[in-house]
């Protein structure tokens, strides 16, 4: 059975509580296109799965406050999702659905061989649940504060710091129906033993040395604590338990929605005349799975459990590049808050699908998180005008005015000309190193550089000069050959328009080997000139950038101000200690620095010039205890270092200096 190497490759599957936003899209959607899209250009076998996450408190909730049935929501949101995906020229080999029949069938059978191969725990748990609406409240039924990083937020993973959560570890919990405080209640569940799993995922993960650092290492860091993990839910939406005793609970959304990947191959394999378990049990297979950062525990550590349990001979992932998230202009997408750029959006707006997906990947968050900017936009468009669109058509129409649009026969090459073709000849190796690991910014940009270096050459070759005249074939021979390269290496990110350059070359199938080759046969017709690339204008940035802003200034779900609104992240970065005052004096000549010397613990001494001389005198300052941020870069002031800033409150014009409520020793951290 195992054949050729072939390639699995498979996006997050979207849950349906929304319709998508350019951070799904950039997330893991448009990468794995782009992925796949490029794998088959080498000659390989690979199909791309996805479909939508369908069970789980999220849709419930969605459907609710819709007003409508489970089923008919999710039906809804299916559709739009894949009409979105498609307008995006996103070649899934199929978008199924976890709620399919193969999917139940799928998940039971797989869950039964864990239950027979002794990987399934049972347990009597106390859960949440909520006497005024007569329901136990998994997941997102229950919002509260993390009891990790204080953030407010519902239960399963944590919105602040990510941890994974238990319903009954929030602190201050109330069920999101009703608003009311949930009281505790027995019920039985079925539990993965995953410590049963530790020292396979341990030596798997630890060789997988060509994973992302932030994967492995996260995925790595769960292996200590790995704890049985509850695969069931007493809801009724979602993938029926085969088991006595449990005819009222349902799969655990998480259980079922990655052995979606293996149910929509098996539907697109009964479709194509394949046999799915080629792909899924083949030691040839090369599985990748694209996902959000949000989602590497599942993908690393839980389902390759599942897998893994069966013992039915199941691949593990090859790869799994995770994105970290897209922002938008310096805040979070929200539909509610009207912020951002939806993909229905952006279907409207007067641009081709190719402009969003190469600007995506422009800003793509590919090692930190980013911001999808306006300006960002732009430049992305602009520079793909600048470079590839301009050389198209200037290529095109040196080649109407000279040859009547055809080929020329190139002469004798120079050393000019053998420069550009070897750029050419190592452009699909270059291009298609960055492309495997996969980091896409660098493979966009290197892709481009073809056009660029064709562009220069043809500014120094100059073939429209009278004077140029007997190197003009050649000149316009190799350009043309630029241009199909170009066009072939940029076809993953932006097929849509690569492909009106190739038809006018007359170029009907390519492999990524062809962008290497000189071998467009001189006659040969070719299409009229053309503007593939229309540039974005500093107004239409604007007029965007208001259309889709929203406030800088939001509110939170609980009417909360929100002021620019951090992420814990961030607030993560900021080193906040305890220091203590040594000494304090007037600086000369300053109108409001005083100087302090201070102890900070582990981090030593340090001095810091701080503007407090209207409020107090040094010597009430000396022998205090302080707070300060540490870790701000030292400023010159008066010719002195501040290594440091004192934190203070002011109000109308009065500041007061903030100091711990009790004694504490100095370099203690604030949190
Ligand atoms: O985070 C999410 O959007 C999930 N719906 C991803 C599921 S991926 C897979 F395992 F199905
Ligand atoms: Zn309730």
């Amino acid at each position: 059975m195992p054949g050729e190497e072939r390639y699995l490759v498979t996006s997050a599957l979207p849950y349906v509580n929304n319709r998508p936003h350019l951070g799904h899209l950039v997330g893991c959607i448009l990468p794995g296109d782009i992925y796949t899209r490029y794998l088959k250009l080498r000659g390989k076998k690979a199909i791309y799965i996805c479909g939508t996450d369908e069970h789980g408190t999220t849709s419930e909730l969605a459907a609710r406050e819709a007003g409508v049935s489970v089923q008919e929501w999710c039906d809804r949101l299916h559709e739009e999702h894949k009409r979105d995906y498609e307008w995006f020229n996103i070649d899934f080999a199929r978008f199924g659905r976890t709620s399919s029949r193969t999917n139940h069938e799928m998940t039971q059978h797989i869950f039964l061989r864990l239950w027979e191969n002794g990987y399934i725990i049972e347990k009597e748990t106390e859960q949440l649940y909520c006497e005024h609406c007569g329901i136990f409240l998994p997941d997102r039924y229950v919002v509260g504060e993390c009891p990790h990083c204080g953030s407010e937020t519902h239960a399963g993973q944590c919105e602040g710091c990510g941890k994974l959560l238990e319903p009954t570890e929030l602190l201050e919990p109330k069920c999101v129906v009703c608003g009311s405080k949930p009281v505790i209640k027995k019920t039985k569940h079925l539990y993965l033993d995953l410590p049963k799993f530790k020292d396979r995922l341990k030596t798997w993960i630890e060789g997988n040395r060509h994973w992302k650092p932030n994967v492995r290492n996260w995925a790595l860091s769960l292996i200590p604590d790995l704890r049985p993990r509850p695969i069931t839910r007493d809801l009724k939406w979602g993938v029926k338990v085969p088991l006595k005793g449990y005819e009222d609970k349902v799969f655990y959304v998480w259980f079922d929605a990655p052995i979606g990947y293996i149910s929509i191959t098996k539907e697109w394999a009964e479709e194509a005349g394949e046999n799915w378990e080629d792909w899924w049990k083949n030691p040839n297979t090369k599985l990748v799975h694209f996902i959000g950062k949000d989602n590497i525990p599942f993908h690393t550590v839980i389902f390759p459990s599942t897998l893994m349990g069966t013992e039915e001979g199941f691949v593990l992932p090859y790869n799994v590049p995770a994105m970290e998230f897209l922002n938008y202009e310096g805040t979070k997408f929200s539909k509610s808050k009207k912020v951002g750029v939806f993909l229905k959006d952006a279907r409207e707006l007067p641009y081709p699908p190719d402009y969003w997906r190469l600007a995506l990947i422009w800003m793509a968050p590919e090692t930190g998180d980013t911001d999808f900017t306006w300006e960002g936009f732009a430049q992305a468009i602009n520079e793909l005008a600048d470079t590839y669109g301009n050389l198209v058509n200037r290529v095109l129409v040196l080649a109407r005015k000279f040859f009547d649009l055809r080929v020329p026969e190139p002469g004798e090459y120079n050393e000019k000309d053998l420069e550009l073709i070897n750029f050419i000849k190592s452009s699909p190796e270059l291009v298609g190193r960055e492309l495997d690991v996969p980091r896409f910014r660098e493979a966009l940009k290197k892709a481009m550089e073809v056009a660029r270096e064709a562009n220069a050459y043809l500014n120094a070759e100059e073939p429209w000069k009278r004077e140029n005249e007997s190197r003009r074939g050649t000149v316009i021979y190799l350009a043309l050959n630029a241009v199909k390269s170009a066009s072939i290496l940029l076809s993953p990110f932006i097929p849509g328009i690569t492909r009106e350059a190739l038809d006018r070359l007359g170029i009907e199938g390519v492999s990524w080997e062809d962008a290497g080759k000189i071998d467009l046969e001189p006659g040969r017709k070719l299409g009229d000139p053309v503007i593939l690339v229309k540039k974005v204008s500093d107004e239409e940035v604007q007029n965007w950038r208001e259309r889709f802003g929203g406030n800088k200034e939001r509110e939170s779900v609980e009417g909360v101000r929100m002021v620019n609104e951090i992420s814990f992240e961030e607030f993560m970065k900021l080193d906040i200690r305890v220091a203590k005052v040594l000494k304090a004096e007037d600086v000369k000549g300053a109108k409001k620095l005083i100087r302090l010397e201070l102890d900070v613990g582990e981090l030593g001494k340090r001095q810091i010039l701080a503007g407090l001389k209207d409020w107090y005198k040094p010597e009430e300052l000396e022998g205090k205890l302080i707070v300060i941020l540490a870790n701000l870069k030292p400023k010159k002031m008066m010719g002195m270092e501040s290594q440091g800033m004192l934190l203070a409150a002011e109000k109308d014009g009065n500041v007061v200096i903030l100091v711990p409520e009790k004694p504490i020793e100095p370099g203690a951290k604030v949190h």
